[in-house]
């Protein structure tokens, strides 16, 4: 592990005598020059801990650009003729908007010079990396925050799920406790003490009911902050969300007492989540029920809510075999693995407003 953040964390917990956890991962995972996500070590594909999507093959982004182009493009050039917005949170390594931009390039010409790509990406690494692969796309930008926009559509691939949380754990009398961290000379280790922030707490009631005693919950209110912030700035626009989750009633099963939260390490799952904070992704399943709550009270519509392998099928994903001249064995694997390698968990969330 490096030394600076173990001190820097290690300072922050003899200090603060109760480090939230929330504050521990969002250290690990983003502090501005050791945490995971801002090293120089890229995390993802072979070299890293684990492949997302964008990783396994262009088909993928192609695949969404078909959705894009079937369920917005259509609709919005007749209101918004000028400009297609397109928004990406969390952007990675930059293979989803390559391959999204190179198949409206490909396939829609005129369109693809009406397209605007925004990157929202927290990682200075990631930008650098980003800037490097999208070089030939002239209407790409990066912005810290997303702008203001009359009409975009806003999409993230295992975004949320990257996101730091708070971890709570029912007590025998119905209330709560607060999970956070702590140094004893040695290691990390967790502690307990009684919650009682309101947001967190009304969270853990309406979503934590039927949990078993002493089990935890991951309660991720910055995903809330974020619909918030897009429903003040867009006016009118879709998001869709691909990420690891379900909703409550499926998240959390009995024999799984600590939660989803977990950690990632040269592609094996780590459940000691204060194991080696900066040398390995720290991450949850969606609370899916959450998204859609959080749509509802800000006025948006759930349009569909379903698992990837469904999603890619109904935007064509299949089609792309089928129209190529000679087999490209290449293309059949990467389509066997988005279809069947990928956990049943992995979803797919549209809400529009
Ligand atoms: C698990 S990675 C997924 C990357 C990419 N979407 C993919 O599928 O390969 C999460 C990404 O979200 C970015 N990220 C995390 N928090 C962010 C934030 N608050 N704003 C913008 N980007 C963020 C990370 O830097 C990283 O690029």
């Amino acid at each position: 592990m490096d030394g600076t953040l173990k001190q820097c964390l290690t300072r922050l917990a003899v200090e603060q005598e109760f480090l939230p956890f929330y504050t521990f991962q969002q250290q690990a995972l983003y502090h501005p020059i050791f945490g995971y996500y801002t090293r120089t070590r890229s995390p993802f594909g072979r070299t890293g801990d684990f492949y997302t999507a964008p990783e396994v093959h262009p088909v993928f982004g192609q695949s969404l650009a078909k959705f894009i182009y079937d369920h917005w493009c259509a609709e919005r050039l007749e209101h918004f003729p000028q400009r297609v917005e397109l928004v990406e949170f969390g952007a990675g390594d930059g293979r989803l908007a390559d391959a999204v931009l190179s198949a409206f390039r490909r396939q829609w010409p005129a369109l693809y010079e009406q397209v605007h790509y925004t990157i929202v990406e927290i990682s200075p690494r990631s930008i650098r990396e980003q800037q490097e692969r999208l070089g030939r796309h002239p209407h790409v930008n990066w912005l810290p925050r997303l702008p203001q926009l009359s009409h975009a559509f806003i999409f993230s691939n295992e975004f949320v799920d990257a996101l730091p949380v708070h971890l709570v754990e029912k007590t025998g009398n119905g209330s709560w406790l607060e999970l956070g961290v702590s140094w004893n000379g040695d290691r990390f280790v967790l502690q307990r003490r009684p919650l009682v922030d309101a947001e967190l707490l009304d969270y853990a009631n309406r979503y934590g009911r039927e949990l078993p005693v002493h089990h935890w919950i991951e309660i991720n209110l910055d995903v809330l902050d974020w619909m918030r912030s897009i429903a003040g700035i867009v006016q009118h626009g879709r998001l869709l969300t691909f990420d690891y989750g379900a909703e409550i009633s499926e998240l959390y099963p009995d024999y799984q007492p600590t939660g989803t939260i977990r950690g990632y390490l040269n592609h094996q799952v780590v459940s000691d989540i204060l194991a080696d904070p900066g040398e390995m992704d720290l991450t949850h399943d969606v609370n899916f029920t959450a998204l859609m709550d959080q749509g509802t009270e800000l006025g948006w519509d759930t349009l569909q809510f379903t698992g990837q392998s469904q999603f890619l099928v109904s935007a064509g994903l299949l089609e792309t075999l089928t129209k190529n001249p000679e087999f490209d064995a290449g293309l059949a694997r990467a389509i066997k693995h988005l279809l069947l390698g990928f956990s049943p968990k992995f979803q797919v969330l549209l809400q529009g407003w």
